[in-house]
């Protein structure tokens, strides 16, 4: 979550200005924002340090991830990584404010942020014309009045767009719906425009319904992983595979879609030995499951020849988008399936038990009864992405048979002390 400084610093104290450098983010260097506090620190020593961090951290657990299994991290580009934009909109309709609220709750206009992809840079001032035309009043947090909350765009690689607007009522969707025309108009490539309505007074940034304005209700967002069995680093020329994933209007999509394609591109490399089936000595079919799926990124990633795919995830709307996506890559529905539910009570050691498990959680990891499940469960191979090291520490400290054989930091969000950790775990000492 962003947040701003107490005060100002002094453009002549800069760290840009001390180097004479240009600055990356001008928001930045004047102190109006500080949701990067790594932000004047060139990009490779902050990769350098997160990753002696991460290192250190995951090497002191009970299940220890040892310094020489890391791979070379996956780098981010410096700015412009980002395809979602969550502003909070403030002011007033005549002059709204994109961004977020600051100490004692005044707006601040983020709408410049260099780390946005320039199709979003390019969107938010329309949008805010948008707001003015339509006269939205943005909500006043402390005195409970105004309809508009917030803005959220996302972006795909190919630039189309997905536009929501968080409003407090249904008081303005036939406004937002009459004015479609004139959005396409001025963002030729929208392709989703909807009213989400959030009406309780709390610190969400979106509600449980969702109004979609135009015929399309989710995102195509078409990744490129690198050609089958290709490292990354070794990819250009080699003739990308296509990725395509559908993100409905409320489902989870990795922010930084560099770096997404990575992390999926890794786990397909270090998934090949577990799943190649050898010509010489065919057997059944691998068995993948890859749980907390979201829209499929790694299953779909994994899937293919000789192999069974089942993703699990508890939103219904992101498990759709998984099950398009599988069709629009023509996966017959016995090679890749999709299920909505509660991954955490699951027991890979209930039936066929699978030669891959791929789990991908939220922040708080998959917790000490799914983690003792695929313990007991015998499991030989697990790849665990987690995108928070201190959760992921312990969740392997309950996994103690599982041993990390490779581990990869990614840089989903660089300037900050968030980290992405991708580990391959083999039972055995
Ligand atoms: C970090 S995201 C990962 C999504 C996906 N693997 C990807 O690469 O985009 C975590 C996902 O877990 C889902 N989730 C949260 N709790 C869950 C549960 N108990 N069972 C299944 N899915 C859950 C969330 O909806 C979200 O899509």
């Amino acid at each position: 979550m962003r947040s701003v400084a107490p005060a100002r610093t002094s453009s002549s104290t800069t760290s840009a200005a001390r180097a004479g450098s240009t600055p990356l983010c001008a928001l930045h260097e004047d102190g109006t924002c500080r949701s990067c506090p790594h932000m004047s620190t060139p990009l490779p020593v902050q990769l350098a340090r997160k990753q002696a961090r991460i290192v250190a951290l995951l090497a002191d657990g009970a299940n220890p991830v040892p310094a020489a299994v890391w791979e070379r991290p996956a780098a981010s580009a410096p700015k412009r990584f980002r395809n979602k934009a969550k502003m909070v909109v403030s002011g007033t309709a005549a002059k709204p404010l994109l961004g977020i609220l600051g100490p004692g709750g005044h707006g601040v206009d983020l709408r410049t942020c260099p780390l946005h992809v320039p199709e979003i840079e390019a969107a938010l001032p329309v949008l805010a014309r948008t707001v003015t035309a339509l006269g939205l009043t943005p909500y006043d947090v402390s005195a409970r009045r105004g309809e508009l909350k917030h803005l959220l765009v996302t972006a795909s690689p190919d630039g189309d767009l997905m536009v929501r607007f968080v409003l407090r009522s249904r008081r303005h969707v036939d406004d937002l719906r009459a004015a479609l025309p004139g959005l396409r108009r001025a963002l030729p490539t929208l392709a989703v425009l909807s009213a989400n309505i959030q009406p309780v007074h709390q610190a969400i940034i979106e509600g449980p319904e969702e109004i979609v304005l135009t015929d399309d209700d989710r995102l195509l967002m078409r990744l490129h992983l690198p050609a089958w069995g290709v490292a990354e680093e070794d990819a250009a020329g080699a003739g990308p595979t296509e990725l395509p994933l559908y993100l409905p209007t409320r489902s989870f999509f990795q922010t930084n879609t560099g770096i997404a394609q990575a992390l999926y591109a890794t786990a397909r490399r270090w998934a090949d030995d577990a799943l190649t089936v050898p010509a010489a000595a065919p057997t059944a079919p691998r068995q993948v499951w890859d749980l907390f799926c979201g829209v499929g990124g790694f299953a779909l990633a994994l899937a293919g020849p000789d192999r069974r795919v089942l993703g699990v995830e508890v939103s219904a709307a992101a498990i759709d988008g998984a099950r398009a996506a599988a069709r629009l890559m023509k996966l017959p529905d016995d090679r890749v399936r999709f299920e909505a539910g509660d991954a955490s009570v699951l027991d890979p050691g209930a039936g066929a038990v699978p030669d891959l498990l791929v789990v991908n959680p939220p922040r708080r990891g998959i917790g000490a009864e799914l983690a003792e499940r695929i313990e007991a469960a015998g499991v030989e191979r697990v790849l665990y992405s987690s995108c928070n090291p201190t959760s992921l520490a312990k969740d392997l400290a309950r996994m103690p048979s599982l041993r990390p054989r490779r581990a990869r930091l990614f840089d989903m969000f660089p300037h900050t002390d968030h980290a992405e950790v991708l580990v391959d775990l083999r039972r055995g000492r």
